[in-house]
C-alpha cells in the first residue's frame, strides 16, 4: 500500500491493539526515511497501550518481490529491525527463500517473515521454500493485487490449516485476508479458523492513510462491492506497471476506463485518457471517472474516514462483543 500506509498509520495501529504495516517499496532512501519517522512517531506511544518488544522496531514493513532489489534493501531492515516483514508476488517462488533467508540473517533472527499468498497450492509451496512465522491467505474479495484465480477466504483459510495439519506444521499461524471490514468479518475468520485477521481496505479509510481525498470520499460512498468493484489488469496496464508477474491482476472500482474496455476501446486510447484525467483533481475519482480506486469487496461496509485509534477500538470492542454473545448462547444451550 505504498502511499497510503504512511508511518503514522503503521505505528498508530500497532499501537491500538494491532500490527501496522508500511510498504517498503523499491527506494532504500525512502525506506529508510519511513522507517526512521516510524521510530521517531513511537516513543509518544509506547508508554501507551503497545507492549513492544524492546529488540524489533514494532511495525511491519511489506514488499512485493517482482520489482524490489533485496540487497538495495536489505541495509534498511539490518539498521531497523521492524518486528515482520511481508513478502508478496515473487517473480520466480524460489525468491520467497531466498529474501526470508537473507532478512533474518542481516536481523539476527529478530525479525518475523510472513507471506501472503492466494491458494492452497502456494501456501504449501511458500512454507517449504521460506518457513515463514505466519501466513496470510489472500482471499478472491481482496482490494488490491492479488492472484487471478482464488477462492474467498470461507474455503481457503480452512483448507490451508487443514493441509498445514497434514504437513506437520499446524503450528503457523494463518491470518484471513479479503474482505474483512468489520468486527464481523474478523470474528468469521476467527471461526473459519485463522489466528487472526487482515484489513487493508477498511484502512484506507483511516485519516491517516495518505491517499487522494476523492478516493477516501468514493470510498465511503461506495455499496454492493461484488458488482461495484472488480478484478483486472486494466488498472496496471493504465498505469503502464508491465511488471506485474501474469498470474496477478487486481480489484478496484469498476469505473469509466472498465466501461470503455469492455465497450471495445485499445489500451492506448484508454491510456491517453487516464493520462489526461490525471490532472483533473477531484472530479476524476468514482464511477464515472477514470482514477485507479483499489478496494475489496467490503467497499459497502466503510462508513465514514475515522483515526485508525477509533477504527481498531470499534473493530476490538465489537468482536468481544460477538464473542461474549456466542459464549452466552453456548452456555445457554447447555443448561
Ligand atoms: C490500495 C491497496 C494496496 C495494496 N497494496 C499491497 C501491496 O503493496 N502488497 C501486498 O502484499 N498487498 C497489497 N494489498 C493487499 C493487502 O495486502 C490485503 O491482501 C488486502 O487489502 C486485504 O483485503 P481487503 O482490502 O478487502 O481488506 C493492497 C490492498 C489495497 C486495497
Amino acid at each position: 500500500m505504498l502511499g497510503a500506509s504512511t508511518p503514522r498509520l503503521a505505528v498508530n495501529l500497532s499501537c491500538a491493539g494491532g500490527l501496522g504495516f508500511i510498504a517498503g517499496g523499491t527506494d532504500p532512501a525512502n525506506l529508510n526515511k519511513m522507517l526512521d519517522e516510524s521510530k521517531r512517531l513511537l516513543p509518544d506511544h509506547q508508554s501507551k497501550k503497545f507492549e513492544a518488544r524492546s529488540d524489533t522496531l514494532p511495525i511491519g514493513v511489506g514488499f512485493q518481490l517482482f520489482n524490489s532489489n533485496l540487497n538495495a534493501l536489505s541495509g534498511a531492515l539490518s539498521m531497523h529491525k521492524p518486528a515482520v516483514v511481508w513478502l508478496f508476488a515473487p517473480k520466480l517462488e524460489e525468491d520467497l527463500r531466498v529474501w526470508a533467508t537473507k532478512i533474518r540473517d542481516v536481523t539476527d533472527g529478530l525479525t518475523r517473515i510472513c507471506v501472503q499468498v492466494g491458494s492452497v497450492a502456494e501456501a504449501e509451496r511458500s512454507v517449504a521454500l521460506a518457513e515463514p512465522d505466519f501466513l496470510v491467505m489472500q482471499g478472491a474479495d481482496a482490494g488490491g493485487h492479488g492472484q487471478r484465480q482464488s477462492a474467498s477466504i470461507i474455503s481457503l483459510v480452512p483448507e490451508v490449516k487443514d493441509r498445514l495439519s497434514a504437513m506437520g506444521k499446524a503450528h503457523i499461524p494463518v491470518l484471513a485476508a479479503g474482505g474483512i471490514s468489520d468486527a464481523r468479518g474478523v470474528v468469521a475468520a476467527l471461526a473459519l479458523g485463522a489466528d487472526g485477521a487482515v484489513m487493508g481496505t477498511r484502512f484506507l479509510v483511516a485519516e491517516e492513510a495518505g491517499i487522494a481525498d476523492g478516493w477516501k470520499r468514493e470510498l465511503v460512498k461506495t455499496s454492493d462491492g461484488g458488482v461495484t468493484t472488480m478484478r483486472s489488469t486494466l488498472c496496471d496496464r493504465l498505469k503502464e506497471n508491465h511488471d506485474w508477474p501474469t498470474s496477478y491482476d487486481g480489484r478496484a472500482i469498476r469505473n469509466k476506463g472498465h466501461e470503455d474496455e469492455e465497450a471495445g476501446m485499445l489500451d492506448v486510447e484508454n491510456v491517453k485518457l487516464y493520462k489526461e484525467e490525471l490532472e483533473c483533481g477531484d472530479s476524476a475519482w468514482g464511477p464515472h471517472g477514470r482514477m485507479v480506486i483499489y478496494a475489496g469487496t467490503g467497499i459497502g461496509l466503510l462508513r465514514a474516514v475515522q483515526p485508525v485509534e477509533s477504527i481498531m477500538e470499534e473493530t476490538i470492542r465489537e468482536s468481544r462483543h460477538i464473542m461474549d454473545r456466542y459464549y452466552v448462547n453456548a452456555i445457554a444451550s447447555h443448561l
